[in-house]
């Protein structure tokens, strides 16, 4: 099987489930060396050991995405343990409470600001001196079906998740001539513990049903994507929003 990422190094936040771990895996699986990056160590550990498997080396750093300094750390770890960073995948996101804007606690919003927006700002900021370093690199944003469409009663997801479209371009625009790509994803709804957790088995199939493909989507279905982005098969594609989503924003 070729392998797209020969010898590169990634850092994946969110990495320890969903659809972070997908990509972990999948960058492995195509020689990556990966930097598992969560809140979550014990579950962040066993997708390290899963890793190694594959050939690959792999660390894991904790990192809560909402605090700058440990963002800074992450990277930090990275450069020290590998030399170089190559692709960062700024995957880390919470869902938010389900409420109406009037009923909206004002923690609940913090909070999903700060991991879903100011989290991807504080990882591009240290990732990309880092890059530059190297010449340059792949940074890919998880974003949403959310980034473009409203989606009542998740407000604080909604308006992060437009915002990072917006970071994503900047980020683009900004250090395109240096060699940096920024591009951004947009998953329909994906069968993760972020889902499962918040909505019972009814509220599943409705979505489902949002889907002109009618189902959910799996997160490999986003890790091919994200893969693509991370590698030089999409060395023209810069600033864009890609959607994997089963049709939902045909509509
Ligand atoms: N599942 C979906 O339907 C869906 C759809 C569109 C976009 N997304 C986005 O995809 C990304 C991954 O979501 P998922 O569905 O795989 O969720 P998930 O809950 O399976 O995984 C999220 C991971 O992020 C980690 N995390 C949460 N807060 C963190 C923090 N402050 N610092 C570091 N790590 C933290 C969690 O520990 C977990 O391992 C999120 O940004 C989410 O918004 C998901």
């Amino acid at each position: 099987m070729e392998q797209l990422l020969e010898g590169k190094t990634a850092i994946i936040t969110g990495a320890a489930s969903g659809i972070g771990k997908s990509t972990a895996v999948l960058f492995a699986q195509n020689g990556a060396n990966v930097v598992v990056a969560d809140i979550d160590e014990e579950q962040g550990k066993a997708v390290v050991e899963k890793l190694k498997t594959q050939g690959v080396e792999s660390i894991f750093a904790k990192v809560d995405t909402s605090s700058a300094e440990d963002v800074s750390d992450m990277v930090k770890t990275t450069i020290d343990k590998f030399g170089s960073l190559d692709i960062a995948v700024n995957n880390a996101g919470v869902g938010g409470e389900s409420a109406l804007i009037g009923d909206y606690s004002v923690e609940s919003w913090d909070k999903t600001i700060a991991i879903n927006l100011s989290g991807v700002f504080y990882g591009m900021k240290y990732q990309i001196p880092a890059m530059l370093e190297g010449g340059g690199g792949s940074i890919i944003n998880m974003a949403s079906i959310l980034s473009q469409v409203g989606f009542a009663r998740s407000c604080a997801y909604v308006a992060a998740k437009h915002g990072l479209v917006g970071l994503t371009k900047n980020g683009a625009l900004e250090y395109a001539k240096e060699g940096i790509r920024v591009n951004a994803i947009g998953p329909g709804f994906i069968e993760t513990p972020l889902l499962e957790k918040n909505l019972d088995d009814e509220q599943l199939e409705q979505i489902a049903a949002l889907h002109p493909q009618g189902r959910l989507g799996k997160p490999d279905e986003v890790a091919e994507l994200v893969l693509w982005l991370a590698s030089e098969k999409s060395s023209f594609v810069n600033g864009a929003y890609l959607p994997a989503d089963g049709g939902y924003l045909a509509q």
